[in-house]
Order: C-alpha cells, then sequence, then structure tokens
C-alpha cells in the first residue's frame, strides 16, 4: 500500500461517544482542505454507529472502518456477529483486525487469518494489529511473538495492498505509557524485516497505544510510521484534532 499518505484512525472500542457528533463536523472540514490532503483520517466506532457516521462525513474525505469481523464469508446462524459482507454494505471501507481485546476474548491466529482473507475478498482495507504483552517483553519474547503473529495472520494470503499493519504494544494500550524511540525503532525494524522475508516489504506500519496530543511530538520523528491507530484521544474531538494537525505540520 505504500504512498506518501499518512493514516490517522480513530478506534471508540465500546464506546457510545454520541455527544461528540456535533464536533465531529469540525474534523469533516479539516480532511476537505488542501493541506490534509495527504493525510487520511478514519473513525472505527461500534457496529451500530457506523452508518451515522457514514452520514456525518458524507461530504468529506473521512473514512469508516468496523473494529472486527466475523472469521466466516457467508452468512448464517452467528448470533451476535458482523461479517465483512455485511461491513461492507454499511458503506466502511476498513476494518480493525486481530485488536489485543479481541485476541483477549477468544480470538485464535487461525481466526484472525480467516478474517483477513474474507475482508479482503470483500475489497475492506485490513488494519492489522500486532503486538507484545508486558509479560512478552519482560521475558524477551517480542520477536518471537510479532514473529508469530505476522506470519500465521498472512499465511497462504497472497495480499499485498489493502493491507496495514499497526504495532500496538499490549502493555502502552490505555497505559499512558509508550516506547521509547529507541525501542520503537527497534520492533518496527523487526516487523519490517518479518514482511520482507514472506515478501511483503510495502505494508505500510502504523503505531497505536496511548497516543495523545503531547506524545505525538516525538512520534512523529519515527519516519517509519505511516500513521497512528488512536484509542482514547480520538474520543475527544479537540485532543483528535490536535493530534491530527501535528500531522502536517
Ligand atoms: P489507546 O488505545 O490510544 O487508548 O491506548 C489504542 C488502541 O487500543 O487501539
Amino acid at each position: 500500500m505504500t504512498n506518501n499518505k499518512m493514516y490517522i484512525i480513530a478506534n471508540w472500542k465500546m464506546h457510545d461517544n454520541s455527544k461528540s457528533f456535533k464536533s465531529l463536523k469540525r474534523v469533516a472540514k479539516l480532511s476537505n482542505l488542501k493541506i490534509f490532503r495527504k493525510l487520511k483520517i478514519i473513525y472505527c466506532p461500534t457496529y451500530t454507529q457506523i452508518t451515522e457516521l457514514i452520514n456525518i462525513f458524507r461530504k468529506s474525505k473521512v473514512e469508516i472502518g468496523a473494529q472486527n469481523c466475523h472469521h466466516i464469508s457467508e452468512e448464517g446462524p452467528y448470533t451476535g456477529k458482523v461479517n465483512a459482507r455485511i461491513i461492507k454494505k454499511t458503506g466502511a471501507k476498513f476494518v480493525i483486525i486481530g485488536h489485543s481485546e479481541t485476541r483477549s476474548c477468544g480470538e485464535t491466529l487461525k481466526n484472525i487469518n480467516h478474517k483477513i482473507k474474507s475482508a479482503i475478498k470483500e475489497n475492506l482495507k485490513v488494519i492489522l494489529c500486532i503486538g507484545e504483552t508486558s509479560s512478552d517483553k519482560r521475558k524477551n519474547k517480542t520477536k518471537k511473538v510479532i514473529e508469530r503473529q505476522i506470519i500465521t495472520a498472512l499465511k497462504n494470503n497472497n495480499i499485498k495492498e489493502n493491507l496495514f499493519i499497526a504495532y500496538e504494544p499490549v502493555w502502552a494500550i490505555g497505559s499512558g505509557i509508550i516506547p521509547t524511540n529507541k525501542e520503537l525503532k527497534f520492533n518496527l525494524d523487526l516487523i519490517k524485516k518479518i514482511l520482507s522475508k514472506i515478501g511483503k516489504k510495502n505494508i505500510d506500519i502504523l503505531y497505536g497505544g496511548s497516543v495523545n496530543p503531547k506524545n505525538i511530538n516525538s512520534l512523529i520523528k519515527i519516519k517509519t510510521l505511516k500513521g497512528f491507530l488512536v484509542g482514547t484521544a480520538s474520543l475527544n474531538t479537540k485532543k483528535f484534532i490536535d493530534i491530527i494537525k501535528k500531522l502536517i505540520n
């Protein structure tokens, strides 16, 4: 997917956040400005708010994504699940897959592999989340964990486009702590090497985990990064706009 675009993705998780709907018009306006043409803004709300956000952003360049999809492509008796085909029908263009919060609810490496295949089949752009836990990090298992997550997710899958890797160390998510730039660069190089080993070296890499208007100043110095996945700070439109503005300076 590599081009010279930067991606900023709001992951609203299981937050209603409808109180911010009015303020989203400001993001819509920004996205239409010429200076923001190299920045792609994507909102991933809950399934039930996808259509509403698509309407809010109708006349803007902002795109909408889902936070997960079921691993089975066909419709069927899967109570409470939503697959890629149904997501696609809403007009959403992106889907987050393999977030640590879905992995921790029983999602397997095989599920993730199937989810990616079904999303790509529906022409959705996939944001594949990977990252080590604090225990992996303590035990020096980061490389092993990341390698396994990438290789199993992309096994028997010849996609080279419509895919992003979001490196999200689990210990950085919602904790207010982010890796040092040195640590981050080291792990990003590792991810690049793994991707290149499996013939997918052009995949854009994003970072996620406690990104906020302050620490973005140092994160943007890492040129390997093509964007950010923002949870908590994206729920506050002012903070999210602050981050967006720093990405174009
Ligand atoms: P956070 O969440 O920004 O609140 O750490 C990021 C994510 O989980 O994608």
